[in-house]
């Protein structure tokens, strides 16, 4: 029962927090799932107002933020530097931390401790990792520590020197089932959900059949639970490169270049600040202020120190 006052009831959206529970029953509703990324406060804040049901802070930072040209290089203290900026900014979204390389492909005990990290540092509610069959028992360790885990499967980024590059996965009648075959060993393994990244969509469109737990899609056609894209590539902040299954739903990188020179204009033209950004001063007290100098009101224009001006 609501404790708002009727005529607030339907001026406030009041969301709940979204569990890996929801997720299942919007899937079994048959309800499309969103998630998108975030590495950072400001982001996360308008992800979540926004609506989405999930925010992965995904391994992409290290390209899409950091500059580097891979996901190789980003280190799980990074991760967890950046997932707390966006647990501090997101209040109703489930919170998936993005397990980067290095960080379980070694050992089961380091991809519990580190999916722990997590969860203990930066307030996640659940870890994704690459990989299919390979790491189901990895997945099933963790999910056995009470970490929830997303899988993924397809195109994983953190294998492109294996893979030969960006590559769309599984478009051959082989390739394809044993996508299958990861897909039903990381449900089998406990996963809550599995992305599907650059597959053929009747692929992904078979594995959701397959699959009693929600598919995330990123190039992988619509008939998947839901869809996940990178935040930044959405935006059109991030120009360096566009997969083709990016769609730009704004140009925020344009747009920023022309408000950015806009304001080198207006500062080269004494343009900015105008008065409405300046703190004015009671007249008395400029006047005694000036008095005290020891100049007369408008006497000096040079604004350089004193002690610095050359003689
Ligand atoms: O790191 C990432 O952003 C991802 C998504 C593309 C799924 O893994």
């Amino acid at each position: 029962m609501s404790t708002l006052p009727p005529q607030l009831q339907s001026s406030i959206e009041v969301r709940t927090k979204t569990t890996v529970l929801t997720l299942q029953a919007k899937r079994d509703r048959g309800e499309p799932i969103t998630m998108l990324t975030a590495y950072d406060y400001p982001t996360a804040r308008m992800v979540d107002e926004a609506g989405v049901d999930a925010i992965l802070v995904g391994d992409s930072l290290a390209m899409v933020v950091l500059g580097h040209p891979n996901t190789l290089s980003v280190t799980m203290d990074e991760m967890v530097h950046h997932a707390r900026a966006v647990h501090r900014g997101a209040r109703n979204t489930l919170l998936i931390g993005d397990m980067p390389f290095m960080s379980y492909q070694a050992a089961i005990v380091d991809a519990v401790r580190n999916a722990g990290r997590f969860v203990q540092e930066a307030g996640m509610d659940a870890v994704k990792l690459e990989g299919g069959r390979l790491f189901a028992d990895t997945a099933r360790a963790i999910v056995r520590a009470s970490i929830p885990v997303q899988g993924h499967i397809g195109l994983t980024p953190q294998s492109v020197n294996v893979l030969g590059g960006y590559r769309v996965q599984g478009r051959t009648a082989e390739a394809a089932a044993a996508l299958v075959d990861d897909a039903l060993a990381l449900e089998d393994a406990g996963c809550f959900s599995i992305v599907l990244e650059s597959v053929p969509a009747p692929v992904a469109a078979h594995i959701t059949r397959r699959v009693r737990i929600p598919t995330i899609g990123i190039g992988a056609g619509v008939e998947t639970s839901g869809q996940v894209l990178v935040t930044h590539d959405l935006l059109g902040l991030f120009d360096d490169f566009k997969p083709k299954f990016v769609k730009r739903y704004a140009e925020l990188r344009r747009e920023a270049d022309n408000a950015l020179r806009e304001f080198i204009a207006d500062v080269h033209a004494g343009a900015f600040p105008e008065a409405v950004h300046t703190y004015p001063m009671p007249e008395a007290e400029l006047a005694a202020f000036e008095r005290r100098m020891g100049n007369g009101p408008a006497e000096r224009t040079d604004r350089t120190d004193p002690a610095r001006r050359s003689v």
